[in-house]
């Protein structure tokens, strides 16, 4: 978590130039924090190592969909990968361009496949025939032509957490590799539709070069398939699911990523295109929350905060393993110093009711109730999963930029979590 926009000061953690403790004190806690910088910095790493390999780098939403940080990748150059029509909604309020935004997910509606047609996306990751005819009909009905690319499953093992690989031939995403030739034929077949580009996408969190290198090595072998077909791409589109340090991965380099691409797709004219989402904005945030109560059970010692899995639900979830750094550095007692400020291996849980409800498990902390906790590489997959389960109004956001604090997102108010229910009548 200590990367330059995540620094302990005189034994106080900051945000850039921002202490913690004053976040905390202006906007409570829970609260998801960010570093405009962060940002900034990841999406100039794509930019840099892709430089001539990738032409166009569409975030995908689903891991942060906060407005502000949509307008600062919007303003970055950066396209958009959605997966249905509510995102496409965030893109456009946030000023992102259509045209650079593909359209992917198994589960596409009618009102979805017209919102984006009219809008004008870049075009559709279709994932099944069925899919294909719905989208055809779609496009007729409104005199309208949709780009097509079809998200193709490798049959790769990305390596990574069984719920987050999708490129396997077992799970529910992508068209199969041996359907896929039959089906462009009949996309180029179709007026209504106009095919240009494929798709892969084999899992996130992947930290491994190899199984991107054979899943790509197959998507060329179906573009020359379809060149034999008389069919012509204009994109070639690689997914996302590079992966993060959250303990002690080692990230697949981003140069290293583009010599792979270089070295696969030597000699090609289709465009790339790549689908980041959590590369992006894991490293760019952290949670902070604070302790309500410390509390020794016969075997474990809890720490209770105000933050749960409706905040983070990455560890109940995946049993993800996050940091959790005291925001305050207390001086651990030693020689029979006071009992509260000795290391001890605390859990991290929250106060929701279930056992699953925890942030981090046996961490060898110095802590007091009341201090306040950073749960770091929380910027991806933290706020967008949160629930408002128990009843529980969603976090604050805030971004920091320098010594500047915006609030990009006020917690939300209780009275607003049953402002669409209704008391029958009778
Ligand atoms: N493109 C498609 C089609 C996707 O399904 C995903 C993520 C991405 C791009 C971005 O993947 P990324 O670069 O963020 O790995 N909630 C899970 C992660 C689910 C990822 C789903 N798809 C987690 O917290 O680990």
């Amino acid at each position: 978590m200590m990367t330059n926009f995540f620094q302990e000061r005189q034994g106080t953690l900051h945000v850039e130039d921002v202490a913690l403790p004053d976040i905390a004190a202006q906007f409570g806690t829970p609260c998801y924090v960010y570093s405009r910088a962060a940002l900034t910095a990841a999406a100039d790493e794509f930019r840099a190592a892709l430089n001539g390999v990738v032409d166009l780098t569409c975030y995908a939403v689903k891991a942060n969909g906060n407005l502000a940080i949509l307008n600062l990748f919007a303003r970055l150059g950066l396209g958009f990968d959605i997966v249905s029509g509510g995102e496409l909604a965030r893109v456009l309020a946030a000023g992102g361009d259509p045209a650079k935004t593909v359209f992917s997910g198994v589960g596409k509606t009618v009102a979805e496949m017209e919102a984006a047609l009219t809008a004008g996306i870049l075009c559709f990751n279709v994932e099944s025939a069925a899919e294909l005819s719905v989208l055809a009909a779609t496009a007729a009905r409104l005199g309208k032509v949709a780009p097509v690319s079809f998200r193709v499953n490798p049959d790769v093992d990305a390596k990574t957490h069984p719920h987050i690989s999708t490129g396997l031939k077992d799970n529910k995403f992508g068209v199969p590799f041996d359907e896929t030739r039959a089906l462009y034929r009949q996309a180029a077949a179709t007026p209504s539709l106009r095919v240009v580009g494929i798709d892969m996408h084999i899992g996130s969190q992947i930290t491994e070069l190899s199984p991107y290198r054979e899943a790509a090595e197959k998507l060329l072998s179906l573009v020359q398939m379809l060149e034999a077909d008389g069919i012509a791409l204009e994109h070639m589109d690689i997914g996302g699911g590079l992966g993060v340090c959250y303990r002690d991965e080692q990230p697949i380099a981003l140069t290293d990523f583009a010599q792979m691409l270089r070295e696969v797709f030597a000699g090609r004219s289709e465009r790339l295109l790549v689908e980041p989402g959590r590369r992006l904005v894991a490293s760019a945030g952290v949670l902070l929350t604070r302790i309500l109560y410390l509390k020794s059970g016969a075997s474990k010692n809890f720490a209770i905060v105000d933050a749960a899995m409706t905040e983070l639900m990455r560890p109940a979830l995946y049993e993800a393993w996050h940091p959790v750094n005291a925001v305050t550095r207390r001086a651990v007692m030693t020689n029979g110093g006071a009992a509260a400020d000795s290391e001890k291996c605390w859990d991290i849980v929250g106060p929701v009711c279930e056992s699953g409800d925890f942030l981090a498990q046996a961490r060898p902390l110095v802590l007091r109730e009341g201090d306040l906790l950073a749960i770091g590489v929380a910027g991806a997959y933290g706020m967008a999963m949160s629930s408002n389960y128990n009843a529980r109004p969603r976090a604050c956001e805030v971004m920091v930029d320098g010594n500047e604090i915006t609030m990009i997102r006020a917690r939300e108010e209780v009275k607003k979590l049953w402002e669409a229910e209704r008391i029958l009548s009778k």
